[in-house]
């Protein structure tokens, strides 16, 4: 086995669904950890429906994808394997939404059953853990995904540690869900995981800043969302080929009580960066996003806290509007950003102070520019 990882450098929302789409050619097994408070947007091509990317009408017929609890690969990679590691908490309705629709989507196509493994040891969260979330007062405190979607991932979480939460093997109604759910088996990831010929992506959720163990406490989230983390919860060892940062132009946090940015940032408004809000809503709660200015220390420490190979500098179409929607797919892979001075400056200073090659760029909802230089 192969691994390599796919983690966020900030606060989340760093456009890790478009870059996992992007590359999920490579790999022909995506493993999701994490919970349904993150929610990872890919897009595809698809002739037969109208809706399209926000914004950019020239890109044409795409198909918006949400990704809460399936790898991005279930739509960029229809021959992969998609796997929920043991460190995983599914919301079952979220979960088996998400297969209704991939089965309507394979279906359209003349495909056959995904294949889906969950590893047994995934937890499952509760009518009643989400009851007990809901009567506490963790949204009050800390503006987060879960608390305002009332999602039940903290307690779940919590019970986990207390050893009375429910895992997959323990759900009556997994059995049930079996029966009907073919494409979806369960098992010891770590162990099928483990042949040879299998290569891995680690899809990580949220971001760096966001880490229990390492973010800013306590505006953080439940889980260590670093690369260490990221193998911990997927089941593998930490000795990845590639770790892959996703760091956005301008970092966000969710609305509300959600902490500080980091260091070297400041907070702005959307409108000062010509950037319409409602184009920034969370992905799960619909609100608008706040926003900082870039900071380099965070990169710089995000790298270090990863083990980053290699870093996506997404949104780049915020830092000038003449990128948006180019790509490496029509135009092959970039040598030069000298038409983009201001994207070109950002990329060479986050270069030189990882000491890590910068080597994709998103420059709208779905496109990237590969660069090789
Ligand atoms: P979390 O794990 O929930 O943090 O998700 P994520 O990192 O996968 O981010 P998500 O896909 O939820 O959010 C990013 C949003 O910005 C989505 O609506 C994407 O379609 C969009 N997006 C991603 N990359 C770019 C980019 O380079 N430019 C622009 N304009 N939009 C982008
Ligand atoms: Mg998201």
């Amino acid at each position: 086995m192969i691994a390599s990882a796919l983690v966020g450098a900030q606060f989340g929302s760093e456009g890790k669904g478009l870059i996992a789409g992007y590359i999920a050619g490579h790999y022909n097994t995506h493993v999701r950890v994490g919970a349904a408070n993150a929610g990872h947007t890919l897009y595809t091509w698809n002739n037969s429906v109208e809706e399209v990317a926000p914004g950019i009408p020239e890109y044409g017929k795409l198909e918006k994808h949400v990704m809460q609890q399936l790898p991005c690969a279930a739509y960029a990679n229809p021959d992969a394997t998609l796997v929920v590691g043991p460190g995983a908490l599914i919301s079952p309705e979220i979960f088996l939404d998400e297969i209704d629709q991939l089965r309507a989507w394979r279906n359209e196509r003349g495909l056959g059953p995904a294949d889906i493994l969950v590893d047994w040891r995934a937890h499952v969260i509760l009518d009643e853990q989400i009851a007990e979330e809901a009567a506490t007062d963790l949204e009050k405190r800390i503006g987060s995904t879960s608390a305002t979607a009332g999602e039940g991932i903290g307690i779940a979480q919590a019970d986990r540690v207390m050893r009375h939460g429910r895992c997959v093997r323990f759900i009556d109604w997994w059995e049930y869900a079996a029966n009907i759910y073919v494409e979806v088996r369960q098992c010891d990831v770590p162990m099928r995981l483990a042949d040879s010929d299998r290569r891995v992506l680690l899809e990580g959720t949220q971001g760096t800043g966001l880490s229990l163990t390492t973010g800013e406490f306590p505006y953080v989230t439940s889980r260590n969302t670093t690369a260490a983390g990221l193998a911990a919860d997927a089941g593998v060892a930490p000795s990845f080929k590639q770790v892959i940062l996703v760091a956005r132009t301008y970092p966000i946090r969710v609305a509300g009580n959600s902490g500080p940015f980091h260091a070297g940032s400041h907070e702005i408004e959307w409108e000062d960066i010509g950037v319409d809000p409602a184009s920034e809503r969370t992905t799960v709660t619909k609100k608008v996003r706040r926003v900082a200015t870039f900071s380099l220390e965070q990169i710089v420490e995000a790298a270090r806290l990863n083990g980053a190979t290699g870093i996506a500098l997404t949104f780049c179409d915020y830092v000038d509007p003449r990128i948006a929607g180019q790509s490496g797919t029509a135009q092959g892979v970039w040598s030069s950003l000298s038409a983009y001075p201001d994207v070109e400056r950002m990329v060479n200073l986050i270069e030189q102070e990882t000491g890590v090659p910068v080597i994709f760029l998103g420059t709208g909802p779905a496109s990237v520019i590969e660069l090789r230089r």
